[in-house]
């Protein structure tokens, strides 16, 4: 029988709909799954697909059914059972086999894994999807780390499976080692921080202007068909339109508001906290979760503190402040990205990786989670730009920050004026004040820092003297 082009251990739903999606595009594929069963069901279920899909029941038969040297994707629950697979994987496979991890790894692992093999004759890739369970059915976006040679394998069978842009891949090797998995960790974080900032603004319409569902899905919907056009601005709009069967009241509105967090995005805050780049945006969304979770302390806190008077909100247009908020959105949404490219500039001279930065905008433009069209212009401006140190000084988006940086304010004043929560959103606005402004006051910290330790500043005459004439310093407060 023909062998198969690539091979998929881990039959659970996004593991089968990659496979499906393989198969789909013209690529024999062999699959394993732990459990017999679970293989079985796949194959009886796979329809006119079985003619693609060679279902084995032992590893040895599974290894035997791929073209060397061989791909074998696996598709597990993220942490230990990729190294369980991949011990069990190893005793079976060749030198010049590829084994490919597409689950959201944390790429600290990804890179340990990549190095464990060195010396096997195997090779690793560590492969970010991203678009859900549909994406991997239809199209996601795949972000590919490792040898570049051991791409160059899997390049055809994965660019026929990925999502397309105006007919462009959203598929690249994006460097070695960990590469594909911190990008996709990246993307999660931006993920986090864009859901948040939605949720802020759904916030201000529904206890600001006290808002129904349905009237901020039709928000939504309109700011849909304009420059906030992107899937998770889409899906809002659907969700808040749906009503429980159950209740019949807006699906929303029966949901406990206790968001659930399984590691990306507090992975990306970490990182770029251990480089030193500011991830506000990511950071107060991570945080934002958490604080959530805390349903009952915030129920107590309530009786305890009282709400905030929402007032003032009443004597603003309120047409004036919707469209306001739609341009907010668009400026948190670029201080959003903006951190998160520059977390990976810096990750990329940190860990070797020659990120490139245009090319991974090109491949979020579609099947992710975060596709939109600014993603579009995210791409055009590091096309344009490639070495920006930061987004934010591209041409198109410093004339952006300018045209919304004023709604965002706006908008930000209204919330804390009525005592509405918008920790992202806030961020953004302190984030642009704080990086346009070419003296800031951090003069003062080090003034601080050299009083009570004598860690010493620069002058800003450049004069060779590091330590202030603080003197005996706290005597008069003995
Ligand atoms: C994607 C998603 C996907 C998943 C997240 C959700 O890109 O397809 O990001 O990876 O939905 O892991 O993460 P949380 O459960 O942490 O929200």
């Amino acid at each position: 029988m023909e062998q198969a082009e690539i091979g998929l251990i881990g039959l659970a739903v996004m593991g089968s709909n990659l496979a499906l999606n393989i198969a789909e595009k013209g690529n024999r594929i062999a699959v394993f799954n732990r459990s017999p069963d679970k293989t079985d069901t796949f194959y009886a279920e796979a329809g006119d697909l079985r003619d693609r899909i060679i279902p084995c029941k032992t590893m040895e038969e599974f290894v035997a059914s791929i073209r060397p040297p061989r791909p074998v994707i696996i598709m597990v629950q993220a942490g230990a059972p990729v190294d369980q697979v991949m011990e069990g994987l190893k005793k079976d496979l060749s030198a010049g086999d590829i084994i490919i991890d597409a689950g959201n790894a944390n790429f600290r692992d990804t890179i340990r894994r990549f190095d464990s093999l060195k010396d096997s004759g195997l090779t690793f890739i560590g492969m970010g999807v991203s678009g859900g369970e549909e994406g991997a059915r239809h199209g996601p976006s795949i972000m590919v780390g490792g040898t570049e040679e051991s791409y160059k394998r899997v390049e055809k069978v994965l660019t026929s499976i990925s999502a397309k842009f105006k007919g462009e891949d959203c598929c690249a090797w994006l460097g070695e080692n960990g590469a594909g998995h911190f990008v996709k960790t990246i993307h999660n974080g931006i993920e986090y921080a864009d859901m948040q900032m939605i949720a802020e603004i759904y916030g201000i319409l529904r206890d600001g202007l006290g808002l129904s569902a349905k009237e901020c899905s039709d928000i939504f919907g309109k700011w849909n068909k304009g420059r906030l056009e992107s899937y998770l601005i889409e899906i809002s709009e659907l969700v808040l339109s749906k009503n429980d069967p159950i209740s019949g009241k807006p699906m929303v509105d029966m949901i406990v508001d206790k968001a659930g967090q399984k590691g990306t995005g507090k992975w990306s805050a970490i990182e770029a906290q251990n480089m030193g780049v500011p991830a506000t945006g990511i950071e107060a969304a991570v945080a934002a979760r958490s604080l959530s979770s805390f349903k009952k302390q915030r129920e107590h806190a309530e009786t305890v503190l009282g709400l905030p008077s929402a007032e003032q909100i009443k004597s603003i247009d309120r047409n004036q402040l919707i469209s306001d908020l739609e341009l907010a959105l668009l400026a948190g949404k670029i201080g959003a990205y903006a951190q998160g490219f520059a977390v990976m500039t810096e990750a990329s001279k940190e860990f070797g990786w020659s990120l490139p930065m245009p090319t991974i905008a090109q491949i979020w433009r579609a099947g992710c989670i975060i596709r939109s069209q600014f993603l579009d212009d995210i791409t055009s401006a590091f096309r344009a730009m490639p070495d920006a140190d930061n987004l934010v000084i591209t041409p198109t988006f410093a004339a952006l920050v300018k045209e919304t940086d004023g709604a965002l304010r706006r908008v930000v004043s209204t919330a804390a004026l009525n005592g509405l929560a918008v920790p992202a959103l806030a961020s953004a606005l302190g984030y642009f004040d704080s990086y346009r402004r070419g003296r800031g006051t951090a003069n003062l910290i080090q003034a601080q820092r050299d009083f009570f330790g004598a860690h010493g500043f620069d002058r800003v005459d450049g004069v060779d003297k590091h330590h202030g004439p603080w003197g005996s310093g706290l005597a008069d407060f003995a």
